[in-house]
């Protein structure tokens, strides 16, 4: 893990989706520009769709290979940004919580879901998931339903009144997570199955 040099807590948005095009695009570009107002945080955005993890490659307790490792790992905590595919979430952000072990550890996750009834069963299955991996998720979420509707003439998302509120105090508490719990990170979880 390196250094951040000014105190800011670093915070990585993985994009969940792979699609092309994908309701994603628009939804990322939104949250890019509120979470830059943030100043406690510094900004990492990871789109899956940019990241090769092949599924014959992922291994049980990580894999040496990830390209997504170094950065994943450097994050104080994570904001999912997961699409609602058949009642769960996408299968590239499973096999991207799988491809990764300690990186996930002792750290928040927060979820900026989406879909038509806001993406809540996909946000509700990753709160099954991420305690495996000791990550810990923030109570507060961004459910944003039928968001295709929310889409402007530009491509750009307008986001329904509710949702700025819900992302502040969403944010809030991924901040008073991943400040306590940097605290307690144990640096080195190699032999932890
Ligand atoms: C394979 C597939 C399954 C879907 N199943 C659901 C579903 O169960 N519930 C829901 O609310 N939306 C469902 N949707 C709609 C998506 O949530 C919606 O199209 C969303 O915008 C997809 O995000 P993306 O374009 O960024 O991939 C499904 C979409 C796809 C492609």
């Amino acid at each position: 893990m390196t250094d951040n040099i000014d105190g800011r807590l670093r915070i990585a948005v993985v994009i969940g989706s792979v699609r092309k095009p994908r309701m994603a695009d628009p939804l990322a570009a939104w949250l890019e520009h509120e979470l830059t107002a943030f100043d406690w945080l510094e900004l990492d955005l990871i789109d899956l769709a940019t990241v090769s993890l092949p599924m014959h490659e992922m291994q049980p307790g990580g894999a040496a290979g990830s390209p997504i490792a170094g950065r994943l790992a450097d994050a104080d905590g994570f904001v999912f940004l997961t699409p609602e595919y058949n009642h769960s979430f996408p299968a590239a952000l499973k096999n991207a919580i799988d491809w990764h072990f300690t990186e996930w550890a002792y750290k928040p996750v927060a979820f900026v879901g989406y879909g038509s009834s806001g993406g809540i069963r996909a946000v509700e299955q990753l709160r099954g998931v991420m305690p495996e991996l000791r990550a810990t998720t923030i109570r507060e979420a961004v459910l944003i339903p039928m968001a295709w509707e929310h889409v402007d003439a530009g491509g750009r998302f307008v986001p329904p009144p509710g949702t700025a509120q819900a992302l502040h105090v969403t944010m809030g508490e991924l901040r008073t997570w991943a400040s306590a719990l940097r605290a307690v990170r144990i640096p080195d979880l190699a032999g932890r199955q």
